[in-house]
Formats: structure tokens, C-alpha cells, sequence
């Protein structure tokens, strides 16, 4: 399945980006760098602009979601733009009854516990209703890329095991046990939920990348919260199928056309917050690179992972509010470590927090850029 002549991949705009190049396991010329929730409330102009919307109805509105994308990339001039939505947003578009609280997440209407609710959910919330709801997200998407240009956009989608969370909790929730006892106490209906939220995920991923992402980020935020077993067994075979919605897409590389093979399919990044005991698992569902949170040194994942997959991540937003000459030192520590991996694409170690100054974000972009990679 080729992606169309006028995708940016295939156009020979954003192919050979250093966001890509990274993700190919390559050394560009700087390391790129992006942030995780580069927009939102760290942003004067963002909190202007979202003024008076609830973030669902942005996220529903192209010109907005699209303003919105762009603001960090005008700002910092980051590598990579990524795409202003949620992971939610697929759930809300279907038509489940759900609404994020500020200060506090995603909340459900209608938690999902039973057999019944599962059943339910599957027959009314199907894939294909939600590919008819999707015309949103497609015309931000596609609104976006025409301002990138050579600018790679990256799309995301939540794993399966975080939707579940959220959907059997009701909400926000400390350590999911409420979704982990179901996992035990009913795998059968667990496995047909996770079914269920894998495909709905991979309908919202492949929508993005059809319309114009030039790489793509799962988000397992709370996937740390899961043994190794747990993971292996009863959750990566959802995240999996969430990503065989956008395996199939392939372009033709222009730059490196006689050397390589020509033939590349779209960047996967793969990330859970607290999960330097899952890497490897993590690694195992298939994608081009993982990004690591703060707690693991990039050389230390790199080494456990084979030296065979490049890493995304993971200044410490602890650093911060910290003085220049101390995050500089950081800074240096993180890119060091991050060449032990075939390639190496600067993030937080989680996303940028609201109250977080946006011109020390600013100094991280300046910084990257003058250091060879
Ligand atoms: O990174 C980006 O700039 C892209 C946008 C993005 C948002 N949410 C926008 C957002 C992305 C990639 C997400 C993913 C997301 N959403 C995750 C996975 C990443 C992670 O942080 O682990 C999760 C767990 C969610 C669920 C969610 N949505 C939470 C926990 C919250 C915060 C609630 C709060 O007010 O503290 C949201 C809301 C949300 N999503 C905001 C933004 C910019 C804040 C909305 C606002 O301005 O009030």
C-alpha cells in the first residue's frame, strides 16, 4: 500500500529530515528535537487561543487544532510538529460519552466493568462509524502539513492498555487496579476490550498518516504500572494490532535512492512513562524507536536493548526551572548517552509541564542545533 504522490514522505519533503533520518537510525547533522505536549498551557498563545473552548471541541475544530500545532514549531523551532489532539479524541468521535476535566484528564460517563459493557461498546462504537467521524482530524491534518512543509508532522494514538485504563476506571487514576483486576479476573472480556480500543486507536492512526504524518508515536502512558508478564501476555498483542493499522504504508525514498533500500514504511515510536523494566517488551511489538522516560539513561537502554534501536528522550523536567550551566550539564549527559543508540531524537522524559517556562524550551531547541550529532 503506497501513501498518495502528494504525502510529504513520498514527496521528498520531509523524508530526509533529521526527525526521520534519527528514527531510520541515522545521524543527522543535529540531533532533532521535539517535546511531548510542546503545545498546550506552558504556552501564552496557546492559552489565548484556547480561551473559552473545551479542549474536545478544539480538537474537533481543524482551523484550531491546526493553529494550535503550529504555535510551538513558530516559538521553538522544533524538528517535528505533533499533532494537537488526544488520546481520547477517537472514543469521543464514535460517540462515547467522555469529557476532559482540566486539571485532572480524561473522565468517562459510563465506566467499562462488564461482560456486557464490552459487547455493547463493540456493537455500537465500531471502526467503521469512526472512520466516518473522522473528517476532522483528516482536514487538520491535512491543513497542517500544507504550512510544514519540509517539517515533518508526527501523529499519535493512545495503546490500548491506556484507553482501557481510563475506560474501566471512569477516569484518572492512581495505579488502574480496577482495569489490572479485570486483565485476571476476566481475561476473556479484557482481551475483547482491548480488541476493541486497539482498533478504534489504529482507525485514528491511520487517518493521520493517509492525511499527512510523516511518523507516528504510540502513547502507553501507564503501561509501567504492568509486570513483564502482564505486558508480554495480556496487552502487547493489542498495541501490535493497533500498529498493523499503519504498517502496510510504504514510500518510495528519494534521497539515499541507489544506495539503500528504497522501499521505507512510515517511523513508529514507542513510549510508556516508568517502564525501564518493559523496554524490551516494548521493543518486541515492532516499531523503529522507543522513547525512554528519565529514569533510564539513554546508554543503559541502548545497551539492553541490543545497541540495535534508536532512542527518543529524556531530559529530566526535573532540570527545568534548574540554572542554565546546570540543565547545559545535563543537556551534554543526555546527547552523550543518546550516541550509544544507532540514532537519538531529543525529548523530555515526559510531556512539558503546564507551568513550565517556554523560553527554557526555547534554549533546549538553540542548544540541540549547535551541537553535531
Ligand atoms: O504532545 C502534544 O503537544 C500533542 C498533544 C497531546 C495532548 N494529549 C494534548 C492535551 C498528546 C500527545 C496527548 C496525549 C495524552 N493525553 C496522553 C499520553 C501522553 C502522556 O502525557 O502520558 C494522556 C495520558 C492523555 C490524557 C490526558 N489529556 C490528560 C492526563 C490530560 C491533562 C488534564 C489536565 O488538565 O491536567 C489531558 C488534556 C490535554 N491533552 C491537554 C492537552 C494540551 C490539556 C488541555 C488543557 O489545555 O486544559
Amino acid at each position: 500500500q503506497s501513501l498518495g504522490a502528494g504525502h510529504p514522505l513520498s514527496a521528498g519533503l520531509t523524508s530526509d529530515s533529521a526527525l526521520v533520518r534519527a528514527l531510520q537510525g541515522y545521524r543527522p547533522e543535529h540531533t532533532p528535537v521535539w517535546f511531548m505536549r510542546q503545545a498546550g498551557r506552558s504556552l501564552p498563545e496557546y492559552r489565548e487561543l484556547r480561551s473559552g473552548t473545551r479542549m474536545l471541541e478544539a480538537c474537533a475544530t481543524p482551523e484550531l487544532a491546526s493553529e494550535i500545532t503550529l504555535q510551538p514549531l513558530r516559538r521553538h523551532g522544533v524538528d517535528a510538529a505533533v499533532f494537537f489532539s488526544d488520546i481520547v479524541v477517537p472514543l469521543s468521535l464514535v460517540g462515547v460519552d467522555v469529557d476532559i476535566v482540566p486539571g485532572r484528564g480524561p473522565v468517562f460517563a459510563q465506566p467499562i466493568r462488564s461482560r456486557e459493557d464490552v459487547v455493547r461498546c463493540r456493537a455500537e462504537f465500531t471502526p467503521e462509524r469512526l472512520r466516518a467521524a473522522l473528517d476532522p482530524i483528516r482536514d487538520a491534518v491535512a491543513l497542517t502539513t500544507a504550512e510544514l512543509g519540509s517539517t515533518p508532522l508526527i501523529g499519535f494514538a493512545g495503546a490500548p492498555f491506556t484507553l482501557a485504563a481510563y475506560l474501566v476506571e471512569g477516569g484518572p487514576s492512581r495505579d488502574h487496579l480496577r482495569a489490572r483486576s479485570l486483565m485476571h479476573s476476566d481475561p476473556e472480556t479484557w482481551r475483547e476490550l482491548l480488541e476493541w480500543t486497539a482498533d478504534l486507536s489504529g482507525v485514528f492512526l491511520q487517518a493521520q498518516v493517509e492525511a499527512g504524518a510523516s511518523a507516528v508515536q504510540l502513547f502507553d502512558s501507564w503501561a509501567g504500572s504492568l509486570g513483564a508478564e502482564d505486558y508480554r501476555t495480556h496487552v502487547a498483542p493489542a498495541s501490535r494490532r493497533t500498529l498493523d493499522a499503519v504498517r502496510p504504508y510504504r514510500y518510495r525514498d528519494t534521497e539515499l535512492e541507489g544506495y539503500t533500500s528504497l522501499d521505507r514504511r512510515v517511523p513508529i515510536i514507542h513510549f510508556a512513562v516508568g517502564s525501564g523494566h518493559l523496554l524490551e517488551e516494548l521493543a518486541a511489538v515492532g516499531v523503529s524507536a522507543l522513547g525512554v522516560d528519565w529514569r533510564t539513561p539513554l546508554d543503559e537502554a541502548s545497551r539492553l536493548l541490543g545497541d540495535v534501536l534508536p532512542l527518543q528522550g529524556n531530559i529530566n523536567p526535573a532540570y527545568l526551572d534548574a540554572p542554565q550551566a546546570v540543565l547545559e550539564t545535563h543537556l551534554r549527559d543526555v546527547l552523550a548517552r543518546g550516541r550509544r543508540a544507532p540514532g537519538h531524537v531529543l525529548n523530555l522524559g515526559h510531556g512539558v509541564p503546564p507551568e513550565a517556562d517556554p523560553t527554557v524550551l526555547t534554549r533546549i531547541v538553540e542548544f540541540a542545533h549547535a551541537h553535531r550529532a
